[in-house]
């Protein structure tokens, strides 16, 4: 028996940053983002008598995995069986799996392969185990997600999506809660990427470290309010509501990584230039967008249907840069079973 699942990446507006279990992946704090509609990754896994992986990328072309990031998937599958067994769900997994990860999702553009590879891998999983006894809920499935990046969990539910980090050490202590469907407002993610460049410390090395940071404290104090407001500004599409909150979000948690030990400074010169312009453009013509980073220095621009034709037109003026447009996604979802 084989489970295919597609899933897409997201866009956070409240971001994560830190851990209390860097293990589990259990975050310090919420966290809010938006599916986004494309790009995808598809993940197919069947029982086997050893766990391997093999990963394709755009082109139909096999890319061999690093050890490290064959040991992330591995510790992912670990986990949900670990999940399974505390569900009552024992026989949900086989010992070992193969598991092909077929992605679309261009590299290095800023968007998080991972959201999309390990929600979609959740997905798969949740698709074999339902074979054996009950459907798994949305938010069993999203706790899987989670073991492999954080940020998946909130790609297994579509529109605008929560992590509720919660209390406590338990395994599914934390996981995702949609705010609204993908219906709910039409809003589009322009994807500006200045640079091409491999990071040199990515996310999880980053989490692990952000309690070095003498401002830590305050951002997962603060996080609770503005998770808050960025909810009810979803709900009431009120976009200067969600503008103002999610971009002190951002700075806060890049203001956050650059006083980390080692200091994680991911924004460039042409972010800021960005950024500026983006501020001056809209003042001037009063357009709905609002910007967001991760960990790189490509620019989110996140608009309403009526912004949209003048923040593209402001995209295709950098020449020389990947543009990258997307818009609000379901989620993950399981494609095809198979014999096998
Ligand atoms: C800055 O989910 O990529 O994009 O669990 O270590 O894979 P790992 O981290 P990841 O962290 C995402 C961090 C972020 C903010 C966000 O997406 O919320």
């Amino acid at each position: 028996m084989s489970v295919t699942a597609i899933s897409t990446p997201n866009i956070a507006l409240i971001k994560y940053w830190g851990n209390r279990n860097n293990d589990l992946r259990l975050p310090m704090a919420d966290s809010l983002s938006i599916t986004l509609d494309k790009p995808s990754a598809e993940v197919t896994v069947e029982a086997a008598e050893v766990f391997s992986i093999q990963t394709f990328d755009e082109q139909g072309k096999e890319r061999p995995l690093p050890e490290k990031e064959q040991v992330r998937w591995r510790h992912q599958f670990e986990l949900a069986k670990n999940y399974l067994a505390k569900l009552d769900l024992q026989e949900g997994l086989p010992p070992n799996i193969h598991v092909i990860v077929r992605s679309h999702v261009p590299p290095r553009i800023g968007l998080a392969s991972s959201a999309a590879v390990f929600s979609a891998s959740a997905e798969a999983y949740a698709g074999l185990a339902g074979q054996q006894g009950r459907k798994l809920t949305r938010k069993e499935i999203s706790v899987i997600a989670r073991f492999g990046a954080g940020s998946a969990a909130r790609s297994i539910l579509g529109g605008f999506v929560a992590i509720d980090a919660g209390t406590g050490l338990e395994i599914d202590a934390a996981h995702a809660r949609q705010i609204a469907d993908e219906k709910h407002w039409k809003l589009f993610n322009i994807v500006i990427i200045p640079s091409q460049e491999e990071k040199k410390v990515g996310s999880t090395e980053g989490h692990a470290l952000a309690h070095t940071s003498p401002l830590f404290k305050k951002r997962v104090a603060a996080i609770p309010k503005r998770q808050k407001e960025c909810i009810d500004a979803i709900l009431k599409k009120d976009f200067e509501k969600l503008q103002y909150v999610s971009e002190e979000d951002a700075f806060d948690m890049h203001a956050v990584m650059r006083s980390q030990t080692p200091s994680l400074d991911y924004l460039s010169g042409e972010t800021h230039r960005i950024l500026s312009e983006i501020s001056d453009l809209r003042k001037k013509e009063h357009l709905e967008v609002l910007y967001t980073m991760d960990a790189g220095p490509t620019v989110h621009l996140i608009c309403t249907e009526a912004a949209l034709p003048r923040i593209r037109a402001y995209a295709k003026e950098q020449k020389g840069y990947t543009i990258f447009e997307a818009g609000v996604g379901g989620g993950s979802q399981v494609i095809s079973k198979g014999a096998g």
